[in-house]
């Protein structure tokens, strides 16, 4: 019975493709019990699923009340994985296209921190927050989800000293390039260029995470060699810019 199950809990967004999906399947591997948010069922079961759309504010009382009926308000871990991108230039992306990837990568995540902070104050749990790399360089055609992913990260990296002294660790995720169908999904009209194609795997990501996880780090960039790509654009802009025109047919 669930409420007699004394795993931790785990609470992952987005777990029914990609990187939430092979989240949901470590952290399951390690022992947790996992808490699905996503729209569609997912193909590995849950211990729970809470079908909500993290763009309507209704979605977020629902969280709360299913989480306190399956498992008495446990939680161990909240991880906001859940996001969108958008492949369009400022000029050419719709009003509502750019609030709802914003709702969603970057509201989302702070309304779930904040009504579920007092579930993690009594765990001494962790957050971990999924950003990306293109939110530490600028990528031209990618420009709102940039915007979205650095409010990400600058949410964790602020969030972290402010629950420093109640325990709660906050571990900040860089992606760079997975292999999960992620352009296929998003907003816009471009495309990728072909030299963004996936590099890791999404299996291979999620035990990276757990390990970041269980060592209480601040932050991990995956794959590690992606550390290299903002420092690039930052200390070699002219060239930077010149590739990104060219890749991204702006000449
Ligand atoms: N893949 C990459 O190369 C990469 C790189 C850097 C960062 N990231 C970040 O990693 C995270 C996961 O990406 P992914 O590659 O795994 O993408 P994905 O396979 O497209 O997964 C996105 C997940 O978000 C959920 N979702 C979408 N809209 C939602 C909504 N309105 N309400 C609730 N859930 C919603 C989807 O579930 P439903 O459709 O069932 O709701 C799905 O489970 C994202 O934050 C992304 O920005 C990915």
């Amino acid at each position: 019975m669930a409420e007699l199950d004394s795993s931790p809990v785990v609470l992952i967004t987005g777990a029914s493709s990609g990187l939430g999906l092979a989240m949901s399947c470590e952290f399951k591997k390690r022992g947790f019990r996992v808490v699905a948010i996503c729209r569609k069922a997912p193909e590995f079961p849950p211990d729970l699923h809470i079908s909500a759309d993290l763009t309507e504010s209704a979605s977020f009382e629902l969280v709360l009340e299913k989480l306190k009926s399956f498992c008495n308000g446990r939680l161990d871990v909240l991880v906001n994985n859940a996001g969108i991108g958008a492949y369009e230039t400022w000029e050419s992306l719709g009003d509502a296209e750019l609030r709802t990837l914003f709702e969603l990568n970057f509201f989302a995540p702070v309304k779930l921190v904040k009504s579920l902070l007092p579930l993690l104050k009594a765990s001494r749990g962790s957050i971990i927050n999924v950003s990306s790399i293109a939110g530490h360089m600028p990528v031209p055609c990618m420009g709102a989800y940039c915007a979205s992913k650095a409010a990400v990260s600058m949410f964790s990296d602020t969030l972290r000293m402010e629950l420093m002294a109640s325990g709660i660790a906050v571990l900040n995720v860089t992606p760079g390039r997975i292999d999960t169908g992620f352009s296929k999904r998003s907003f816009g009209t471009r495309k990728v260029p072909s030299k963004f194609g996936g590099y890791a795997s999404p299996a291979c990501f999620a035990s990276a995470v757990f390990n970041a996880y269980s060592k209480k780090k601040r932050s991990l960039i995956y794959p590690r060699w992606y550390f290299i790509a903002p420092l690039f654009a930052r200390l070699f802009r002219p060239f930077y810019e010149a590739a990104n025109l060219r890749e991204w047919k702006l000449r």
